[in-house]
């Protein structure tokens, strides 16, 4: 029995001192398959337990076991240390250059659309005007009715709506309702508001018409705003959205929610009026509807219209957007391409 002990202890030693020389990893698992591998001196001593009386077992399982522990204790502090100096040995052969160039970071951008919005926001902004926004999703009242627009009012065909199953909810179908918002929330004080945002129509989606698109909204109520007034602010709307030359005109139209109603013509700003295929060769493009607010209108709105007057305009962005960049697809707005939004 002391037989068996003698050898591990007299082994330890020998164990001990290899195992002080090793310097890497490769060494330490060496190590550790001949001194507690399978076919070590240690393992095969429990092996051999077997073979001793029932006395002497626990004795020398005992000395067996601490020599093993011994052998453990010392590999894993070996291993700490052989670690350890690994790490500082890379730290200082791999050093950071922080000299050299860092990978690039893709810069995001401004959708067009949102580009051209921030321009209208900051030439109305310098003309003091707020910027209101107003519901996506309205009730049939505020989208036709209080737009002197009732129920079978034929008008409403100029509209093709979207409808959601409650009743008489709807997609709106251009941002005029927000003028009746703005106007109950402000009333009696005077107004001069911008109102944007995504609009949407019940259309056959082609190169030239998406069912969302963005229109702005301006409104302007007081005591004694003229016509001449709404020709004047248009005008230098237009005059600093399309350069101090540009020449605009103003079209007799009609809108139910306006009286008198007229369209603003910008020149072309593609071919500078000569005629081209962006302005269909008249060399005018349509940039606005708008309009003396209707007496129904500004009473929905609780303005009494023998008191207060005012206009009130109606853009969508969409289509100039395209002909400015000549973009030759509608949808690219929205398809959320990277290649086509790298390119503003
Ligand atoms: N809401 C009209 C449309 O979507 C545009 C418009 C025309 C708005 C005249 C106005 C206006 O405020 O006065 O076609």
């Amino acid at each position: 029995m002391s037989e068996i002990i003698d050898k591990l202890e007299g082994e330890k030693p020998s164990a001990l001192s290899a195992l002080e020389m090793i310097t890497s990893q490769i060494e330490l698992e060496d190590w550790k398959q001949t001194y507690l591998g399978k076919n070590s001196q240690v393992m095969r001593a429990f092996g051999s337990l077997g073979s001793l009386t029932k006395e002497e077992r626990p004795v020398v399982g005992k000395a067996v076991n601490e020599v093993k522990k011994a052998l453990e204790f010392a590999f894993t502090e070996k291993q700490n240390q052989v670690q350890q100096a690994e790490l500082e040995q890379q730290l200082t052969s791999q050093k950071l250059d922080v000299t050299l160039p860092g990978k690039p970071v893709d810069h995001g951008r401004i959708h067009p659309l949102n580009q051209v919005l921030r321009r209208i926001y900051r030439i109305f902004g310098d003309m003091g005007f707020q910027i209101y926004r107003s519901p996506e999703v309205e009730t049939d009242d505020f989208n036709f009715t209080y737009l002197n627009m009732p129920p079978y009012h034929p008008a409403r065909d100029m509209w093709d709506t979207l409808y959601t199953k409650k009743e008489g909810v709807l997609l709106r179908t251009h941002t005029s309702p927000g003028q009746i918002r703005v106007m109950r929330e402000r009333c009696p004080e005077e107004i001069r508001a911008i109102l944007p945002g995504a609009t949407m129509r019940y259309e056959q989606l082609t190169a030239r018409s998406e069912i969302e698109f963005i229109q702005v909204e301006v409104l302007v109520v007081g005591k004694g705003v003229t016509f001449a007034e709404m020709k004047g602010t248009l005008l230098d709307f237009a005059r600093r959205t399309f350069g101090e030359d540009a020449r605009t005109r103003l079209r007799a139209s009609h809108f139910p929610f306006t009286e008198p109603s007229a369209e603003m013509d910008v020149e072309c700003f593609v071919c500078g009026g000569k005629g081209c295929s962006v302005c269909k060769y008249t060399g005018w493009v349509e940039i606005l509807g708008c309009g003396m607010v209707h007496p129904v209108v500004l009473q929905y709105g609780g303005y009494d219209p023998q008191v207060y007057s005012g206009f009130a305009a109606g853009m969508g962005i969409d289509r100039s957007t395209l002909m400015r960049y000549r973009i030759d697809d509608i949808r690219h707005f929205r398809n959320n391409d990277i290649r086509f939004l790298e390119q503003f």
